[in-house]
């Protein structure tokens, strides 16, 4: 695997709608690092999964991964609540999970050449994807407040979503990401813990970034 040198590297994990994405896409703006919302890729499978359930097998993951353009990503189909419940069922297996972490790997240590680094934000990132990152976070939020950024969202997608069922699949996500046996969502001691509970988009990134820039001595 090509490694580039003297890249700064940012990996984040957080549960389910803690603003993580948000704040990871102005933070790779500012720095001008490749950003990768790995989520989008079990979404992208679990989407795979229901159009095609007669073709799901190890071979066509394989091969839809290796060629996936990360374009397909921002598919606005890929947010809705049934894939995400999708995705959490699916990014439990082993073989999905293999097929996925080469290209986040690859994509991590060696981002396009007109990026200085890379962000990436999942589960399992701070600890499988890139352990030996420059940066690493753990955001989170409370749930209500997580499910209520979530049901915003969605609400503008789709008008007859209702608020009591985001909360449920969230939480019933929860579960699942921090249960399960396979890259199960944690927090390493390494990375630090910003709950972006009672903060503003704006109050995240300048943490962040006073952060980052402390350490860069910039
Ligand atoms: O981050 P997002 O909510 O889009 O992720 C959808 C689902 O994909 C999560 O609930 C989780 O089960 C799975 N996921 C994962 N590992 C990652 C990113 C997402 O298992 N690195």
């Amino acid at each position: 695997m090509i490694k580039r040198k003297n890249i700064l590297k940012i990996a984040i994990d957080s549960p389910a709608a803690a603003g993580a994405g948000t704040l990871a896409k102005s933070i790779s703006k500012h720095y001008n690092l490749f950003y990768l919302d790995t989520g989008k890729i079990y979404r992208y499978i679990a989407f795979l999964s229901l159009e095609y359930p007669e073709k799901f097998n190890k071979k066509f993951i394989k091969s839809e991964v290796n060629n996936l353009n990360i374009k397909d990503l921002s598919d606005k189909r890929l947010l809705s609540d049934r894939i995400s419940n999708k995705a959490s069922k699916i990014s439990k297996l082993n073989y999905i999970r293999k097929a996925v972490h080469s290209l986040q790997i690859n994509l991590a240590y060696n981002p396009p050449r007109k990026y200085n680094g890379s962000c990436l934000d999942g589960r399992d990132i701070t600890y499988k994807i890139v352990p030996d990152a420059d940066f690493k976070f753990y955001i989170t939020a409370n749930l209500k407040t997580r499910a209520l950024r979530r049901y915003k969202e969605l609400k503008k997608i789709n008008k007859n979503i209702l608020y009591g069922d985001i909360l449920k699949s969230i939480k019933k996500r929860d579960k699942s990401d921090l249960n399960r046996k396979n890259s199960p969502l944690k927090k390493t001691k390494d990375s630090l813990l910003i709950n972006t509970t009672n903060l503003t988009k704006r109050a995240c990134f300048l943490k962040i970034k006073k952060i980052i820039d402390k350490k860069l001595n910039i």
